[in-house]
């Protein structure tokens, strides 16, 4: 595959691709006991909180103006993660997730304020959607490391 262009999308992203040192970052799963606990509305309704953050964030640009097609893959996409049915893959096949973020300039900074909006939503999801506390931790780390693979704008000077 002609390396500038996503796999979802043939129009040709027309800037010089970065890819992260090391290819896809090994990261550990978020525990599956996360969906035994909040089930999918509240996973939805944490989604539907995280996709209020990057309403109000510098990152909304990169966004379409109605947000909820996002949303709903976005939540999809978490159920299946965190331990409920996969929804993403019998909806919209194969995440491919580097893939189908090659279309938006994603660098350092887009990647710590979409982590800071996921954070905000994480400090009140123990209380607000039955989020498991003792699986927070490890949840923001593999969003952390994970995200690392969705960067695709080299640092200044590289
Ligand atoms: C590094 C920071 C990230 C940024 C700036 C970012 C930004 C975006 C943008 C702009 C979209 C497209 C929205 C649309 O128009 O449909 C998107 C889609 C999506 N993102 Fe991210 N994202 C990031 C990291 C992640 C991570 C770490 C995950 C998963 C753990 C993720 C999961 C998704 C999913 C499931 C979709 C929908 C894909 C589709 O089917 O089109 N994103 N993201």
């Amino acid at each position: 595959m002609d390396e500038n262009r996503s796999e979802w999308d043939d129009r040709p992203v027309r800037r010089p691709l970065f890819v992260p040192a090391g290819g896809p970052p090994r990261v550990n799963p978020p525990s599956l006991e996360i969906y035994a606990a909040m089930g999918e509305d509240n996973i939805y309704r944490m989604v539907a909180d995280f996709y209020h953050e990057l309403e109000h964030s510098p990152i909304r640009f990169m966004f379409p103006a109605n947000m909820q097609d996002a949303a709903e893959k976005t939540s999809a996409f978490f159920v299946g993660l965190l331990g409920g049915p996969p929804l993403y893959h019998q909806r919209y096949g194969p995440p491919a997730l580097r893939a189908r973020h090659l279309p938006y300039p994603i660098d350092e900074a887009a990647r710590q304020e979409w982590l800071a909006c996921f954070q905000r939503t994480l400090s009140r999801a123990v209380a607000d959607y039955n989020f498991p506390a003792q699986h927070l931790e490890g949840f923001y780390i593999f969003l952390r490391d994970f995200s690392v693979w969705m960067v695709n704008i080299a640092p200044d000077g590289q």
